[in-house]
């Protein structure tokens, strides 16, 4: 039996525009779903926040969203993903997807030699909840974390396909290239924006999306739950943002190919 709560939205958000990638992703396997995205503009980088500042960060939105009336909440920032979780089920609702699990899920199933490298901010390494989430599904498996913070501000500042992205890149990650890591996580929403210079960097290693397949469990776990809309039509998206909103509106289109037509503003 359906009910109401099928057709309330989905509601995601992130610190910035980096969740774009999880949006564009479940817009593309969920195209009748309402959504609700808020990027908190204002308040970017979490990555390099203490974890009490992003659990606050967290709390706030959560309760802007519930407010809204979204019927799960997907968290697509890895670094509230790995510190805040908790706050985000205690003050918004219950259904609450991270994108740590399927991130792990799917790397799991990639790896053959069984090591895998895991990039994120310094939050989200320090935080360790990749290295945690793969021990518990398989304690053999070889986990090396890296924080890669100039990644951010490479995507930020629209500098994907300049020289320079290359060799930040190579900095960071050239020393896995001759190793048996086989697997890469994107532990960050915008690092998947710079899959073309990783691949480039790391031509042998399998590059792991996580937006991707957070989109895939989002999917796959409403549809179990039987919380998937039964609409027809194609599913309206509404944007907030706490501050700058033309420039969201720019970056979303140019880095990530999202047009926003409308978009509001929400300050805590
Ligand atoms: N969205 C953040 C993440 O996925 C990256 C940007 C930030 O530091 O806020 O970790």
């Amino acid at each position: 039996m359906k009910n109401s709560i099928n057709e309330s939205p989905i509601g995601i958000f992130d610190s910035g525009l980096g969740g774009l990638t999880v949006y564009r992703e479940i817009r593309k396997i969920l195209p009748n779903e309402d959504i609700v995205y808020f990027g908190d503009t204002m308040r970017v980088p979490y990555g390099n926040k203490s974890p009490d500042n992003i659990r606050t960060f967290a709390k706030e939105i959560s309760i802007f969203l519930k407010g809204l009336g979204v019927k799960t909440i997907v968290v697509a920032c890895n670094t509230v993903s790995s510190i805040a979780l908790d706050v985000v089920r205690k003050f918004g609702v219950d259904t609450v997807f991270g994108v740590i699990e399927p991130g792990v899920k799917f790397a799991l199933k990639r790896t053959r030699t069984g090591k895998i490298i895991v990039i994120g901010t310094r939050a989200t390494v320090n935080s360790h909840a990749y290295k945690t989430k793969i021990m518990e599904e398989n304690s053999k498996i070889k986990v090396v974390e890296k924080a890669c913070p100039l990644f951010v501000p490479i995507v930020e500042e629209n500098f994907i396909r300049h020289k320079s992205a290359g060799l930040i890149v190579e900095e960071y990650l050239g020393e896995f290239k001759n190793t048996d890591y086989d697997s890469i996580i994107l532990g960050c929403t915008h690092y998947p924006l710079l899959k073309n210079v990783i691949k480039k960097a790391l031509p042998k290693i399998n590059i792991i999306d996580s937006s991707k397949a957070c989109a895939y469990f989002v999917k796959d776990f409403l549809y179990k739950k039987n919380m998937l809309s039964d609409k027809r039509k194609e599913g309206s998206t509404e944007f907030y943002v706490s501050d700058m909103p033309q420039n969201f509106k720019e970056l979303a289109y140019r880095l990530a190919g999202v047009k926003i037509c409308k978009i509001n503003i929400k300050r805590f």
